[in-house]
């Protein structure tokens, strides 16, 4: 499948996936959005890392984010930007095989504070999960969410994920919640 062959750089056509619903876009990064992508985690830096999430950890410098575009760190995990419909970049989503079972998924997102409850991230896992079942292959798709985290716990299930089980590593409880692909 040819959107499930390992990046080696940046996207040269990169995927696209609109929400006719909600007008929400998510557009795989390229390293065009590594400066709006940056900046959007530059001032969400303790709201992105409030359940112990890395991802603040891991972009310390605009170059961090480029070079992550540009040679991606897991070259089967594609990454998206979220905008909305007025095309303001609002987060990022992403989807990964697992390394057991390329037909399993986990899915991880982020939304900038200052957009919040106003359904985008739920309309971002609509938006990928459709994608992800009709044209990359899966199977099931999950996400892992640090017990606690009620919004992210809430996005899934208004998405049609449920809770399969709980996982705890270094004392952090992870629900993880699943989606199987529609028959
Ligand atoms: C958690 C997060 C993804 C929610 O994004 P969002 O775009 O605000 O979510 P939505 O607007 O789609 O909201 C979906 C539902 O969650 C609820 N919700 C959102 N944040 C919530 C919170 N902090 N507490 C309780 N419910 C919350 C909303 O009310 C809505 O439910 P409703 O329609 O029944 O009212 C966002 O706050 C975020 O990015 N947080 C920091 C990073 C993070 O935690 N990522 C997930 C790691 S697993």
């Amino acid at each position: 499948m040819k959107d499930r062959e390992p990046i080696f750089g940046p996207p040269k056509n990169p995927i696209e996936i609109v929400s006719s619903e909600t007008g929400i876009s998510l557009r795989q990064l390229t390293p065009d959005d590594a400066r709006v992508a940056f900046d959007l985690i530059d001032r969400n830096r303790e709201h992105l890392s409030q359940f112990g999430d890395v991802t603040a950890r891991n972009y310390v410098t605009y170059d961090q984010m480029l070079n992550s575009i540009i040679l991606p760190r897991n070259p089967f995990r594609l990454r998206f930007g979220i905008r909305n419909a007025e095309g303001i970049y609002v987060g990022s989503i992403n989807v990964t095989p697992t390394v057991e079972n390329r037909e399993v998924g986990e899915i991880g997102y982020y939304i900038g504070r200052e957009f919040e409850g106003q359904g985008y991230t739920t309309s971002a896992v609509n938006a990928l999960t459709d994608y992800a079942f009709e044209n990359l292959g899966y199977q099931e798709l999950f996400g892992s969410v640090v017990d606690g985290n009620t919004g992210s716990v809430r996005v899934l299930q208004k998405a049609g994920f449920t809770e399969r089980e709980r996982i705890t590593i270094n004392d952090t409880v992870l629900i993880q919640l699943y989606k199987v692909k529609p028959v």
